[in-house]
């Protein structure tokens, strides 16, 4: 491919092989990576493409990043793949947002199967299409038991809706007398989140230069560093994570206490 071509289509040479990584990382690593994964369709337009060509490319980058985490030790990954607002775009991006997620599943589970990928999809997940619904409970099902890296989907999903359903569920289970009043804490509410069990992000990024959160993981964010980088999606490489990485390093996270 030539230089021109290589620098177009960037993500379809092996990112790894130009960087130079780590294979391990010293220091306190994040143990939740969150990643909204953001500038598909500005990529595919800088290039006269559609925009599911770049969501095709995000898929890619998608890829690497789970490698990059799995060899470096992240133990949960949260991408957001879907927001409750994305079905307000026209309905062939919908569509091939959908198709891409199945296909995805069905091209890529055989391996993150045998490299420990538990995956797990949060989000109103009855909503979607049977298709899709289908392929994200078979990969549920298929690495229930792995536990090198927890991947959790978001799809669908959105940090007030989810908490719109926190609120029912609680209102539920306490009318059938399941929980009282008096035992509603933070760690309770975090229960009936779709995260159950899941610890907070330490670590959120969002690519793309946008410098907002987008309804994504509101609670679960509440203490989470905050990264965020001008390279679109398609273009994310394992280069920019580890600058991620490092980044949340040099931060102090105080909680809101006194540092040491
Ligand atoms: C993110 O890329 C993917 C989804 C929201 C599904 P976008 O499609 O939002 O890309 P931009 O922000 O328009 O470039
Ligand atoms: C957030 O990106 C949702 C996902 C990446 C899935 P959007 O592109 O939908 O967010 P806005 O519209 O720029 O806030
Ligand atoms: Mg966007």
């Amino acid at each position: 491919m030539s230089g021109f071509l290589r620098k177009i289509f960037k993500n379809e040479e092996p990112q790894e092989n130009n960087k130079k990584t780590p294979d391990v990382i010293s220091g306190t690593l994040p143990v939740h990576i969150a990643i909204i994964m953001d500038g598909n369709g500005r990529w595919a337009k800088r290039r006269g493409l559609p925009r599911t060509a770049g969501h095709r490319a995000g898929m890619e980058s998608l890829k690497r990043v789970i490698k990059s985490c799995t060899k470096w030790g992240i133990k949960y990954l949260t991408v957001y793949a879907f927001s409750t607002e994305n079905w307000k775009r026209p309905q062939d991006e919908i569509d091939g947002l959908m198709n891409l997620l199945v296909e995805y599943i069905t091209k890529e589970l055989n391996e993150m199967h045998q490299n420990g990928v538990r995956v797990r999809a949060i989000g109103n997940i009855e909503a979607l299409a049977q298709k899709a619904r289908q392929s994200l409970e078979k990969a549920e099902k298929t690495t229930a038991n792995n536990d090198k890296i927890y991947l959790q989907i978001a799809i669908n999903y959105g940090g007030r809706n989810e908490i719109v359903n926190m609120v029912k569920s609680v209102l539920d289970d306490a009318s059938q007398g399941i929980i009282n009043g008096e035992c509603i804490d933070e760690k309770l509410i975090a229960q009936y989140l779709y995260t159950s069990g899941i610890p907070d992000p330490d670590l959120l990024i969002r690519p793309s230069g946008e410098l907002r959160l987008s309804n994504f993981l509101l609670w679960q964010s509440a203490y989470a560093e905050l990264v965020f980088d001008n390279i679109l999606w398609p273009d994310y490489c394992e280069q920019d994570l580890y600058r991620a990485i490092c980044s949340f390093q040099k931060r102090s996270r105080r909680f809101g206490a006194v540092a040491d």
